[in-house]
């Protein structure tokens, strides 16, 4: 049986609780037959990995980080994206462009119209019959108040340089998922992250089931 490749990203301020909800859609998938490809941004790539550790880390001002992030998803959509939607996987990426537009965009205050045109670019793909800007066929935003948040990661293991920005820094971010889901709505799907680990998978789970892609 052949399946047509499925994109799903992730969203969220740092501390949303993503992660284990990523793995379990994974293994929902894998019990109906379907291959997954795991992965995450910045990363997914040796080469994207190193880009990781570079941006997650050294200091650089917001056009060299979007510079960084986006040079590592173009090697990740090369390398890895592409040819695990053309075998037909779903791909379940831990973050996304979102994230620029949230994080550079909003956190930092970046040019949105600068941010614009390297997605166009960056994500340009050349069809077989038709050229398109990949993009995820859904996104599940993960929304938490920044404030939750921040008392969530509060006390975890050493901070990264984002984990490490101040509450008002999650709120811009928020204010920046917020803003490229009212631009794309169709796309995304809003999950209540402030609830029980049981009611939010249950919501991630009713959202992949409305695109009939999960029985
Ligand atoms: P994470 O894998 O623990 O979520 O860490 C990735 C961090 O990188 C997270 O704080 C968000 C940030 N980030 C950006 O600033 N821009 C991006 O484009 C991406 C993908 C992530």
């Amino acid at each position: 049986m052949t399946f047509q490749g499925l994109f799903i990203s992730f969203e969220g301020i740092d501390g949303a609780g993503k992660s284990t909800h990523i793995d379990a859609l994974a293994q929902a998938f894998r019990s109906q037959g379907r291959a997954v490809t795991l992965t995450r941004e910045p990363g997914g790539t040796p080469l994207a990995e190193k880009l990781r550790v570079l941006v997650l880390n050294d200091a650089m001002d917001a056009m060299t980080e979007a510079l960084l992030v986006f040079a590592a998803r173009r090697d990740h959509l090369q390398q890895l994206i592409e040819p695990a939607l053309a075998r037909g996987d779903v791909v379940l990426c831990d973050r996304f462009t979102d994230a620029t537009f949230a994080y550079q965009g909003g956190g930092r205050g970046f040019d949105l119209k600068i941010l614009s045109f390297l997605e166009q670019t960056v994500q340009f793909i050349r069809g077989p019959e038709a050229d398109l800007i990949r993009s995820p066929d859904l996104t599940l935003w993960f929304d938490l108040a920044a404030e939750t948040a921040a008392q969530r990661l509060a006390g975890a293991r050493s901070p990264d340089k984002f984990e490490a920005e101040p509450v008002e820094f999650f709120r811009r971010v928020s204010e920046g998922y917020r803003q490229r889901m009212a631009a794309c709505p169709g796309r995304f799907a809003r999950i209540e992250a402030d609830q029980t680990r049981e009611a939010v998978w249950l919501d991630v789970l009713q959202a992949v089931q409305a695109k009939g892609w999960l029985a």
